[in-house]
């Protein structure tokens, strides 16, 4: 496991904050442990025991705030994620899949669907990222978004070509030419395509394009309306408003506390 040491220095304010607050565990070297899904299967050294042996009296487990991150408001909002923990690529995706989506006139619901598609990527887990990503916001959209969320990563696999949907050649590139899902993917896709709310789903994935070095930076305020209509936004803040998913809000929040 990853132990990195983290500096003492004071976190850099930055305009998102709600004011100074102190870091926590102050005057302590504060290590790190990657989470173990992360690092099974990688050829590195486990340090998990040998981080547990050097904590002592002014070295601790980091818990809280780490100061290498943007801090988060105390009550953070949807695009707090996109600007402060997604990465880069994932937020210029999904920007660029609901803006897309937004210019060829689609309702909001099929823009939003699209710009959080792949939310499970931004700061949390790529593996079954549909499946992730519509618990993610399930409480927080209509069922047919959470729905087309969870569903576009089987549809991404299987051509439709009545809507000009070819097998990505990005697909190609990433999993090798004769890569074949595995049997669960095969079956929601064929689950998926027979459902009534089929074409929210597929249009994701005709948005879903890997586009990174053509596209110019993009806003994420411009969906600051539809996110209003398309998005409840917790009053206490996503992470603190005590449903079933606020753990994985805060997870990306924290991302490296140890417990
Ligand atoms: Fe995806
Ligand atoms: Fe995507």
């Amino acid at each position: 496991m990853n132990a990195i040491p983290q500096n003492e220095t004071p976190a850099t304010e930055s305009p998102q904050t709600d004011g100074p607050r102190p870091q926590p565990q102050a005057g302590l070297k504060r290590l790190t442990l990657a989470p173990p899904v992360a690092l099974a299967g990688k050829l590195m050294p486990d340090v998990e025991a040998a981080t547990l042996a050097s904590l002592g009296p002014d070295t601790v487990l980091m818990m809280g705030d780490n100061p290498a991150l943007p801090r988060m408001p105390a009550r953070p909002r949807l695009l707090d994620f996109f600007k402060y923990r997604f990465t880069d690529v994932t937020c210029r995706h999904l920007l660029t899949s609901g803006k897309r989506a937004l210019d060829d006139g689609h309702d909001g619901r099929i823009v939003i669907a699209c710009l959080l598609h792949d939310i499970a990527n931004g700061c949390l887990l790529r593996s079954d990222h549909g499946y992730w990503g519509a618990q993610l916001i399930a409480p927080y959209v209509s069922e047919e978004i959470a729905w087309a969320v969870k569903y576009h990563q089987a549809l991404r696999y299987f051509a439709d070509e009545s809507v000009g949907y070819s097998y990505p050649d990005s697909y190609v590139r990433f999993f090798g030419a004769n890569y074949q899902p595995p049997e669960y993917i095969q079956r929601d896709a064929e689950y998926a395509r027979n459902h009534r709310w089929y074409m929210s789903s597929r249009l994701i994935t005709l948005y879903d394009i890997y586009f990174f070095e053509k596209s110019d930076p993009i806003n994420p305020e411009i969906f600051t309306d539809l996110i209003g209509r398309y998005f409840r936004e917790p009053e206490e803040g996503l992470g603190f408003d005590g449903s079933p998913v606020a753990h994985m809000w805060r997870t990306m929040i924290w991302p490296n506390n140890s417990l």
